[in-house]
């Protein structure tokens, strides 16, 4: 793999700024937006003033627990514009999740926002090791997503020639990789495994293409499945975290250096680590759901955004700003058997432990009486997919799962190709419960 470390001057002022110097921007960006968004999203007005706060109640920074969270359900609830805090007619661009229950939420960004957000994707690949130049092969979805052309700008500001493949195709995606040459790969950890299986099918040796980076995001995935990628293609696999409610790809990212956690970009961002049940604030260091709040967006401020995702915050590391540990799981994804917690991410790092199957899992969850039964699909290697091999492998997760994650699961392991591919996000749990 190559060394790849920033050279001197290639860092922006901020990324080195003092922990001062970051904390009054960040006070004085806070206050803007807390008044934009009083003064400007009649959503904000009404809910400050049925809270009785004001935005000249926020003093210090740690005041703005004094201020309400923002929800999913909030942006829902405006549907579709009713939380901008400009006329449409400003807006240069709107994006949605894709609502897999219920209206989307629906986002929306002036021509100043848009070009923040190239700005922090722009760093974003640069902390991967992405330069000016490269040839950047984008393969997140293009669309209402915003990693398709949240990506997309960010590469070309950075001024890499870029190459906007959009999901799915896998053939073609492999054909213009092997053609194009791009040093940088941007997708979701689940799709590259896909494109991983591809450049075999074809007999093709991945650690022999030109890719260098993939910068990976959009869903949890562990250090385990980094170093199964990076092995597998001989080349870094960096982080990057973000979610359209807040702007999309790009909120924060891991410095290919170290690979030690995401830096926050704190100047565009304030991150609180919150007590998901009971919204209490937790110091730095303690696990709980991460809250976000936008501090220069100007189409749609997000004050304290409950974000469901589960991480902690840790201190600066190269750069000064503080970074996230790489994301547990979303609350929402959490499963509860026989009491034990249980994320996706514990069952993938089983999984890779087990040198008789290949990374592909879901997890169903079925219900027998009043208990909660989970099964994990996964699929065996291509070397170990005879009968024997695979009730072997099926043992063997059965017992990594058991003695680390501490819950009894049936393993079901396919042959290659028997468990659903993802071009986007994976979906990790088929729920199959009855509905109450
Ligand atoms: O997934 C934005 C994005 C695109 C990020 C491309 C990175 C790369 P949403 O569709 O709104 O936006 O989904 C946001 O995805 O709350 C997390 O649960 C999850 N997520 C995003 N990045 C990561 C990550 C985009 N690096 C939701 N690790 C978030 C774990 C992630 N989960």
């Amino acid at each position: 793999m190559e060394n790849l470390s920033p050279r001197a001057g290639e860092l922006e002022a901020i990324e080195t700024a003092s922990r001062d110097e970051i904390s009054a921007l960040q006070l004085e960006r806070t206050k803007w937006t807390l008044t934009h968004a009083y003064e400007n999203s009649p959503f904000y007005n009404k809910r400050f003033d049925e809270l009785g706060v004001h935005p000249s109640d926020l003093k210090t920074l740690s005041d703005i627990t004094k201020f309400p969270f923002t929800t999913k359900k909030d942006l829902r609830d405006t549907y579709p514009f009713g939380m901008f805090a400009v006329p449409r007619e400003r807006l240069a661009r709107i994006h949605a999740s894709s609502g897999t229950t219920g209206k989307p939420t629906v986002v929306g960004y002036t021509a100043r926002d848009v070009d923040t957000w190239a700005s922090l994707v722009a760093r974003s690949i640069r902390a991967s090791g992405g330069r000016a130049g490269d040839l950047v092969h984008i393969a997140y979805g293009y669309g209402l997503f915003t990693g398709g052309l949240g990506a997309h700008y960010g590469a070309e500001k950075l001024g890499c020639t870029v190459v906007p493949v959009s999901g799915g195709m896998t053939e073609r995606q492999v054909a213009l990789i092997q053609d194009f040459k791009p040093r940088v790969i941007m997708v979701t950890p689940s799709y590259m495994l896909s494109i991983l299986d591809e450049f075999r099918r074809q007999g093709l040796d991945p650690r022999e293409s030109s890719l260098a980076v993939g910068i990976f995001g959009a869903e949890p995935w562990t250090n385990a499945m980094r170093e199964e990628i990076e092995h597998a293609f001989d080349m870094h696999a960096v982080d990057i975290y973000g979610l359209s409610e807040v702007m999309g790809p790009g909120v924060a990212n891991e410095c290919v250096e170290s690979k030690d956690g995401l830096h926050i970009w704190e100047d565009h961002f304030y991150p609180e680590i919150i007590d998901p049940v009971t919204g209490a604030a937790l110091p730095d260091g303690e696990i709980g759901e991460l809250v976000l709040t936008t501090l220069t967006k100007e189409g749609l401020p997000i004050i304290r955004y409950r974000t469901r995702d589960l991480t902690r915050l840790l201190p600066g590391a190269a750069r000064s700003m503080r970074r996230m540990e790489k994301v547990t799981g979303r609350s929402d994804d959490m499963m509860i058997l026989r009491g034990v917690n249980v994320f996706p991410t514990q069952i993938e790092e089983q999984i890779l432990k087990c040198r008789g199957l290949a990374p592909h899992f879901q997890i169903e969850l079925t219900r027998s009486g009043r208990m909660d039964d989970m099964t994990v699909h996964v699929e065996c290697t291509l070397e170990a997919a005879d009968e024997a091999a695979r009730s072997v492998s099926a043992g063997e997760l059965a017992h990594h799962i058991k003695s680390v994650v501490g819950v009894s699961t049936k393993v079901t392991v396919h042959t290659p190709g028997g468990v659903a591919r993802s071009e986007g996000k994976a979906k990790r749990i088929v729920d199959n419960r009855p509905k109450e």
